[in-house]
């Protein structure tokens, strides 16, 4: 049975992939900055005994990725998902009033870390079977699709880490290596909110068809849950 790495899992959609994986007989590396407080993500690793193993991971923190890659230096990886992000509330403040601060965490949070986490996870990935990246952007990444304007933290976080992932496809393909970015639409979450289109389970559910149809043709592209292509 395959394994998957995902980061961020502790609520919101990477609880969701650890719960379906799971459920699908996968084997689950689930990384959560505190796994002692994370009641959900414990509830699911008591429901799968054997499936989910849960380890530490702030992915702001390079030390902490390169010890957890040594410590699962024996693994093969078939699926990375670089799921953990933040939207700073201050990014709501808009022009006039960037927190400047915030926007250097955001970018070491939803941007660097996808891109330390596929050079720590390599050769475990590179080592598996299916041997794919997925990084989870956001629609609001694409400058084609920007209408409103603000948002300057989330948005260039999210556009940064697209050409990263794009970088990485390219990079990464002699190895046979797979990078796509998924959207994973409006989604009821803690940082959707509750007038969030989708829930969870929808949007993970269609990532995971996305991704179970994808091949090295794919690798590069930036596609929402439901299959369809966004512009960059
Ligand atoms: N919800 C949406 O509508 C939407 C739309 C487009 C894209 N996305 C993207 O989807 C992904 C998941 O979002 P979500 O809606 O599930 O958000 P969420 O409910 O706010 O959950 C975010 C997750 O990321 C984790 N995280 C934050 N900083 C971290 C760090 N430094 N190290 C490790 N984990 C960290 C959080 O852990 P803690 O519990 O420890 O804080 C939490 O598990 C993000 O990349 C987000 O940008 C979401």
């Amino acid at each position: 049975m395959a394994t998957v790495l995902i980061t961020g899992t502790s609520r919101g959609i990477g609880l969701e992939f650890v719960r379906q994986y799971a459920q699908d007989g996968w084997h689950v590396i689930a990384c959560c900055r505190h796994p002692a407080t994370a009641e959900n993500l414990n509830r699911l690793a008591a429901q799968y005994p054997g499936h989910i193993r849960i380890y530490a991971l702030d992915v702001a923190s390079h030390q902490q990725i390169d010890r957890l890659a040594s410590s699962l230096a024996n693994e093969t990886i078939d699926l990375l998902i670089n799921n953990a992000g933040i939207y700073p509330p201050s990014d709501d403040g808009g022009f006039g009033s960037i927190d400047y601060a915030a926007w250097i965490q955001t970018l070491q949070i939803n941007t660097m870390a996808p891109l330390k986490m596929a050079e720590a996870f390599v050769n475990q990935i590179s080592s598996s079977n299916l041997k794919t990246i997925t990084t989870i952007t956001s629609k609001m990444g694409s400058i084609a699709d920007n209408q409103r304007g603000g948002s300057y933290i989330y948005r260039s976080s999210k556009a940064a880490v697209n050409m990263v992932a794009k970088s990485l496809a390219i990079d990464l393909r002699p190895h046979g290596i797979i990078s796509v970015l998924l959207h994973p639409g409006w989604v009821k979450t803690d940082m959707g909110g509750r007038d969030a289109l989708i829930s969870t389970e929808q949007s993970v559910t269609g990532m995971r068809r996305v991704l179970s149809r994808i091949t090295l043709a794919d690798s590069g592209k930036f596609i929402a849950y439901d299959g369809q292509l966004i512009p960059w």
